[in-house]
């Protein structure tokens, strides 16, 4: 009987080393895919695109080097005393003998750390002050609205405003000055590493000159409610001619554009039938179509939302279909939208979809 229930324990016990080995193998494997992962990932901050960032890099693979030569060596000899010094059960040495007052050992493992903050606090104070300078005078100057949940952009010295995406020139240094409409957001477009808090009635202030032509993907980064992942931003960085064409594209006013196409085709019509349907209901309200009757400053200016990547959030492609579905219900992307869903008849849909898409 007794020979029976010790058999079980042992099987039981094998069992369960198997399965524990299963489970950590599981979990490694895991941990790997996690961190390839990172290798594609397109908010990625270990791939600078701007000077500043690419001394924030410099700086954190050098300290990661540092730290390294420290943690090696301690861990090293943590693991040989483990392993040297471990109870044996053939060899009983009783309880270790503690020793206290080493004064030598204490002025030792007091100085060596405070010589290497030190040394790390140099270049770490240096790249500080080199993105806390005043940004070239030749900047682009964006002003960064944040609400809860979109980014608006506002170009002064263009006379442009757009949201949830930014255009820069690339080569060219661009400014920000940053502000919230309502709660504490965070500003975060990982390639420029540049993060900065964005507080209601106060501004901050960031710059970066973009290195390359691309897009990529910006995100808040500070918990500002039920929609706080959703509120992203795409950075499109173009030649100069390519922004300089954008920028002409947004200076055009929207009635002349919704006229121009209006004259040349049934489209047009559709658009100008949309374009009352806007102005009669509530849209006016919360929106701004610059030359027209809508004036709102709570929701995005869609003066050229048709030209947009994205709409409402970054996963949302700017097409008709997807216009439709953002109007008829914005909570069901954005959970917690102040826009409500819009109950339109499918001709005015479609009138008011058109409408929008001509705004280029
Ligand atoms: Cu805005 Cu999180």
């Amino acid at each position: 009987m007794l020979c029976r229930v010790i058999r079980g324990c042992l099987l039981w016990s094998r069992g369960y080393r198997q399965a524990r080995h299963a489970a950590l193998t599981a979990l490694m494997t895991g941990f790997v895919l996690l961190l390839a992962g990172c290798a594609s990932n397109p908010q990625t901050t270990l791939v600078p695109r701007a000077e500043v960032s690419q001394k924030i890099q410099d700086l954190f693979v050098a300290t990661i080097w540092w730290g390294l030569a420290v943690v090696i060596p301690v861990e090293l000899a943590l693991f040989y005393a483990a392993l040297r010094f471990r109870h044996r059960a053939d060899q009983d040495r009783g309880a270790p003998v503690g020793r206290h007052g080493s004064t030598r050992l204490e002025i030792a493992w007091t100085i060596v750390p405070v010589l290497i903050l030190a040394v790390i606090a140099v270049p770490t104070v240096q790249v500080i002050f080199a993105t806390a300078q005043v940004a070239s005078p030749r900047a682009v100057q964006v002003r960064v609205i944040a609400h809860q949940w979109w980014w608006e952009f506002r170009y002064p010295q263009l006379h442009i405003v757009t949201a949830n995406e930014l255009h820069l020139p690339v080569g060219q240094t661009a400014n920000f000055s940053l502000t919230s409409a309502d709660v504490i957001h965070s500003f975060w477009i990982p390639a420029f590493d540049g993060k900065r808090d964005v507080f209601p009635n106060h501004d901050n202030a960031l710059w970066f000159t973009p290195g390359v032509v691309g897009t990529f993907p910006g995100q808040c980064a500070e918990f500002c409610g039920p929609s706080h992942a959703y509120m992203a931003m795409t950075t499109i960085v173009q030649s100069r001619a390519d922004f300089d064409a954008w920028v002409r594209e947004q200076q055009r006013s929207a009635r002349a554009m919704v006229s121009g196409q209006a004259a040349s085709s049934g489209a047009g019509a559709e658009a100008r039938a949309g374009a009352t349907v806007f102005a009669q209901g509530t849209c006016v309200g919360c929106h701004t179509i610059a030359g027209t009757s809508a004036v709102g400053q709570v929701g995005p200016n869609l003066t050229h939302v048709g030209s947009r990547v994205n709409i409402g959030w970054q996963l949302l492609t700017n097409t008709p279909a997807n216009m439709a579905r953002w109007i008829a219900n914005p909570s069901s992307f954005k959970p917690g939208a102040l826009m409500p869903a819009q109950r339109l008849s499918n001709s005015n849909m479609k009138a008011v979809v058109a409408y929008l898409e001509s705004l280029k």
